[in-house]
């Protein structure tokens, strides 16, 4: 790639003076024979890249060294080929073809004296082995999650020598690869958790008493350690909760017992709770540290170190935390994601610069889409490596050009940011009062208070550019755009809902449409008054559906949801939302309707029709709430296309951005907002990125 001369904005002159309260997470903590240099954890955690994308995941686990982690693990390792997640996009160990791959992570980390964790992880009843076809293990025989039409085996004798002889070799193979830190994985899915959970019903001496259901991840660690020969740290990440009462572990009962009978065995705890949905649950269901009733006593029951997790973006809550003797290490997964650089924003003072998680789990959802990790507060995430971005960095400008940015929602304040970062003369003009855009009224709904924080740091950013000027309430006419004089104007001027329910499954408006009372998402987050029964038509799928049958619900409608989708909210399985909207929803006695359509509206209601059978059924409704597709504000656009032409003919002066060319979600168009300004003046590819390709040569 071509040097470029980079502007720091990260580290500006006058950067703050660290508060003495937060020296205490710059402490070292042993681990084993190791040190790690602070106390700032990167969790295992997926991220699209892994083994199929090996340089860009190495880059991006690099970016989290630089950013001051001390350490840094990989994602869920899979160590035999009968543990197979494939098509999710993971590490594997399974022969030593599979250390290349890893070392060049080990290097990234290294690079930036961070140490470097392995998840070695033995999957089992979420794994139908897809990719290798082997009979799935594991402690009794059952069918695999979900709803694919295979069994696990229940494992003998024989099988467990041979998985305690797996975990050796990939040990060996992760000191080989060059990681300080073996992290035997007991997390939900893992056959160590599968063996220690009160569900297994094995009779032998590895299932009743927790002695016995301890046994096989006693024997995963004294493999670990064998496979490392003294070379590595051996950490567990282990559930102490299943979170589902008596019928799994419980913290009170067998969790506390289980790390107590075992306490020292391993060089560090690293410790969750539940399933993923429970682990890393979203800003609308949970705050910051909701974990700490289930981490709270651990320290009590062993003399190593303690690492718990709770999406902590607050310093000061991370130092109680370790003060109070809760934790020893900070684990922080998705603030990592959102701000790789988070520690050393905390070790230099500048606390104001730490871009916060806003708990979206769009993150989440970009591993069940098997590409890059993207992330809606940090748009470099995931293009370290391909697109050759850096969180804190960008090229300087190549002109003296002056671009005039339309629009303060998500995408025009990224980009205005981005472009003055880079040393752009910027002018944002925004036509409200306030800067935001969408996710001003968005913030403002039930449960989505913390994503007010996609515009407040952009806006912190912004503030701190003296070539950004902002204009707040400047409605600006294409003449007056063109009248300022810029070199470039960038139309970032978001979309408005449909009110006549044209969208995925409709493709023209309803009829009969003034029957009943018919509002938008935008009506309602303006504060429209709509009372009775009131139905939410939900084609849209992601979170707006749901979140307004919620804020009618409180508001005393009686609400049904409708949705053609299997699922109310169907795009929250990939942010692991679904049942808590269910939960939610049910209790705020909202009623819910799947794989139904609207077909007509009618003078008293709607008259609905089943997706698969067609049978038709009334619904009485005084008010309906289209959410089904947006129509993007492209009214300037038009008018500048028409002025330019008359006047220049060169309409390349002109671009739009986010949701102006095409609504999405809020991280597509902050992503938008980045890229216009990382490419202005530059990239013209067609592929605007380096691709990993896989090499045809000889293969043994
Ligand atoms: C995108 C993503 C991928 C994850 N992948 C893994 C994984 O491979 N192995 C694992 O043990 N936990 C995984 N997790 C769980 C996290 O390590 C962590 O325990 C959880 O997100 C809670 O921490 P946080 O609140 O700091 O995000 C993942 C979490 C996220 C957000
Ligand atoms: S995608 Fe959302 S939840 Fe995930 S790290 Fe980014 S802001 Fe946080």
């Amino acid at each position: 790639m071509k040097t470029i001369e980079m502007a720091s904005p990260g580290v500006r002159d006058g950067a703050g003076t660290r508060d003495s309260r937060f020296d205490i997470l710059f402490e070292h903590v042993k681990i084993g024979a190791l040190t790690a240099k602070n106390r700032f954890y990167q969790p295992p955690h997926c991220n699209g890249m892994g083994g199929l994308r090996p340089q860009a995941h190495a880059a991006m686990r690099g970016m989290k060294a630089e950013g001051g982690w001390a350490i840094v693990n990989t994602e869920h390792c899979s160590i035999h080929p009968t543990s197979d997640l494939m098509p999710e996009v993971l590490h594997t160990l399974w022969d030593d073809g599979d250390i290349p791959p890893l070392a060049l992570m080990c290097d990234a980390v290294h690079s930036h004296g961070a140490l470097a964790g392995i998840q070695l992880a033995y999957a089992a009843f979420y794994n139908a082995n897809k990719l290798t076809r082997e009979v799935p293990m594991g402690p009794t025989a059952r069918p695999v999650d979900g709803h694919f039409p295979l069994q696990v085996r229940a494992m003998d004798h024989q099988d467990i020598r041979n998985l305690r002889g797996w975990m050796r070799a990939a040990s060996r193979r992760a000191s080989q690869a060059g990681f300080d830190i073996i992290n035997v994985d007991a997390n939900f899915s893992t056959i160590a958790f599968q063996f220690l959970s009160p569900r297994n019903q094995r009779t032998d001496e590895y299932g009743g008493s927790l002695k016995n259901r301890i046994r096989l991840l006693k024997e995963l660690i004294e493999e670990a350690r064998i496979g490392v020969a003294g070379k590595c740290a051996v950490s567990v990440r282990l559930i102490v909760d299943e979170l589902c009462g008596a019928a799994g572990l419980r913290v009170e009962d067998e969790g506390l017992a289980a790390i107590e009978m075992i306490a020292d065995l391993p060089d560090l705890w690293d410790i969750v709770v539940g399933t993923w949905a429970d682990d890393s649950p979203t800003s609308r269901f949970a705050g910051e540290n909701e974990h700490e009733p289930f981490v709270k006593r651990i320290k009590s029951v062993t003399k190593q170190p303690v690492v718990g997790v709770g999406r902590f973006t607050s310093p000061d809550t991370m130092a109680s935390l370790i003060r109070r003797g809760v934790l020893d290490m900070i684990g922080a997964t998705r603030p990592s994601i959102a701000d790789p650089f988070l520690p050393k924003k905390i070790e230099e003072g500048r606390y104001e610069d730490i871009r916060e998680c806003i708990g979206c789990n769009i993150c989440v959802s970009s591993h069940y889409m098997m590409a890059n990790l993207r992330c809606t507060q940090n748009p470099t995430m995931g293009e370290e490596w391909r697109k050759g971005w850096h969180p804190e960095k960008i090229a300087r400008k190549s002109s003296d050009k002056h671009i005039l940015v339309v629009g303060a929602g998500p995408s025009g304040l990224e980009c205005a940011r981005a472009l003055g970062e880079r040393g752009y003369e910027v002018t944002l003009a925004e036509r409200s009062r306030e800067l935001g855009g969408r996710v001003v009224s968005e913030a403002a709904l039930p449960g989505l208070r913390e994503w007010i924080r996609v515009r407040d740091w952009r806006v912190t950013q912004l503030h701190k550019l003296p070539n950004v000027r902002i204009y707040l309430e400047s409605d600006l006419t294409a003449e007056e755009c063109l009248a300022l004089g810029a070199d470039h104007i960038v139309l970032a001027t978001g979309a408005h809902w449909r009110s006549d329910g044209q969208g995925r499954l409709q493709n023209r408006p309803f009829e009969n449409l003034d029957a009943l009372q018919i509002l938008t998402p935008d009506d309602l987050m303006a504060g429209a008054a709509v009372s009775g029964s009131v139905v939410v038509y939900d084609e849209d799928h992601y979170y707006m559906g749901g979140v307004l049958a919620e804020k009618l619900a409180r508001m005393g409608c009686a609400v049904t949801i409708v949705t053609s989708a299997p699922e109310i909210s169907a795009f929250g399985l990939n942010t692991l939302e679904l049942p808590r909207i269910a939960r939610r929803l049910d209790e705020l006695g909202v009623k819910m309707l799947t794989h139904h359509r609207l077909s007509r509206i009618e003078g008293d209601g709607l008259l609905l029709s089943h997706i698969h059978t067609g049978r038709e059924q009334q619904l009485p409704a005084e008010a309906v709430v289209m959410v089904t597709s947006r129509t993007s504000n492209d009214a300037l656009y038009t008018a500048l296309q028409e002025t330019i032409l008359k006047q220049s003919g060169d309409n390349t002066l002109v671009s739009r951005i986010g949701d102006c060319l095409a609504p999405g979600a809020i991280y597509h168009a902050v992503y938008a907002g980045h890229r216009f300004a990382q490419e202005f003046e530059g990239v013209t590819e067609d592929v605007p990125f380096r691709r990993e390709r896989i090499s045809l040569g000889e293969i043994d």
